[in-house]
């Protein structure tokens, strides 16, 4: 039949190193990258510049659809408030629709690893590999802090970490395409885990379904 394209989806939550370990991943495999966690933070930034409320679906909607490749490059996308309003309309479902079809569209040509929430679950549940990537709270509520001190914002590790958990809550308790691990999907604590030690993990998890055959 018909060679399909090689698939790699990574979920799970905040600051678990998925965006490193993806990023490495596609490198070794020769494949293409996408952060899709981008994409609901392009929209969140566009609701917020537009002066409107991240949880208001039709104006939320609408950015979505208006979404150009250029947001995606925004030096904005990273901080406590696109957080916020991308966790927020990241609960509106058709906003998650109208983002569906590019995300699908991205890794049908030449196959794809994708970090997100919902790429094993619901993106792409026929994907070659799913890793779910975890780590404890306060590991990842470290090193979301040590993101932020990298690039001069003043932060505190408790009120960081508590955002970081916050998110992670609504990001699982949502109606639609909830943070979860697929079934199938291989589970990931990077807790004690350098990133190194993080992408040798994943290709060995990863080896037995990738091999020839
Ligand atoms: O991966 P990230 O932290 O950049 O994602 C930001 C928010 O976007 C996250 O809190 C929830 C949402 N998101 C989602 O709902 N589904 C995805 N596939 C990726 C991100």
């Amino acid at each position: 039949g018909p060679v399909r394209p090689l698939i790699i989806a990574i979920d799970g939550p905040a600051a678990a190193g998925k965006g490193t370990l993806a990023r490495r991943l596609a490198t070794h495999l020769g494949l293409p990258y996408l952060d899709t966690g981008l994409l609901y933070r392009a929209v969140g930034r566009r609701v917020l510049d537009a002066g409107a409320d991240p949880n208001d679906p039709a104006i939320a909607a609408a950015a979505a659809r208006a979404l150009v490749p250029g947001d995606l490059t925004r030096d904005d996308l990273r901080g406590p408030p696109a957080d916020a309003a991308a966790s927020a309309v990241a609960t509106i479902p058709s906003v998650r629709a109208a983002l569906l079809e590019f995300q699908r569209g991205f890794g049908r040509a030449r196959g794809a690893v994708l970090d997100g929430r919902d790429i094993g679950t619901v993106v792409f549940p026929d994907a070659t590999a799913k890793l779910f990537v975890t780590a404890s709270p306060e590991a990842r509520g470290r090193r979301r802090w040590l993101e932020l001190q990298q690039r001069g914002v003043a932060a505190e590790l408790a009120v960081v970490t508590a955002e970081v958990r916050a998110r992670d809550a609504a990001d699982a308790a949502r109606a639609t395409a909830p943070m979860k691990p697929a079934a199938d999907a291989m589970l990931l604590d990077t807790t004690d885990l350098d990133p190194d030690g993080a992408f040798a993990a994943a290709l060995q998890l990863l080896r037995p379904l990738l091999a020839p055959g």
